[in-house]
């Protein structure tokens, strides 16, 4: 069904804006709505590589959590130490109204952990009844240097999310 057009949010965490380029990307590739998933509190850098290890979420602020008047959920996330942040967690375990949805998982990193983290959002999606349609994974170097639209844009036509030619 390449081609077709299907209302779409792109769900973002991005600590130091590596994810939140790729996602403000996709999002003027595909027309896209896109909300930002934020912590209520910043830990200082060593808190949140303790707290990554030790916490499974983290509260956040209140973004789009509704899934009613959309067919698709790009969830965009950083890679921790080969997991999602809590923060993804928590957006997670908050999203309603996803039953029967599709999504896909952009994931950013330094050099390793993409597959770990796309399968455990995978996981966690398709328990809430969501459907899997693909991933993305671009490295923290390439999104450095603005080399990533190319490969942006084969995320969004790998997902098969280009609106229609008018
Ligand atoms: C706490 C922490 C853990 C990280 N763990 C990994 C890792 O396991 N593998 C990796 O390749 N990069 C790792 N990174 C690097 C980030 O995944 C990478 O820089 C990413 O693009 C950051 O996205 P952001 O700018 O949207 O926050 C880690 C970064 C932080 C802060």
């Amino acid at each position: 069904m390449r081609g077709d057009f299907i209302k779409t949010l792109i769900a973002c965490y991005s600590f130091t804006g590596n994810t939140w380029k790729i996602s403000e990307e996709v999002k003027n590739q595909m027309g896209a709505d896109i909300t930002r998933i934020m912590t209520v509190e910043q830990p200082n850098w060593d808190m949140k590589c303790m707290s990554e290890w030790l916490e499974e979420r983290a509260d956040i602020k209140p973004c789009t959590t509704d899934m009613s008047k959309y067919d698709c959920l790009i969830l965009a996330t950083p890679v921790w130490a080969w997991l999602a942040p809590p923060a993804v967690n928590e957006y997670i375990a908050q999203l309603k109204n996803c039953k029967g949805k599709k999504f896909a998982v952009i994931t950013t990193a330094g050099k390793c952990g993409f597959e770990d983290v796309i399968n455990e959002v995978k996981d966690k999606l398709e328990q809430k009844g969501m459907e899997f349609i693909g991933a993305g994974k671009f490295y923290h170097a390439e999104i450095s240097c603005g080399d990533y639209r190319t490969r942006a844009k084969e995320f969004v036509e790998s997902v098969r999310l280009m609106p229609a030619p008018v």
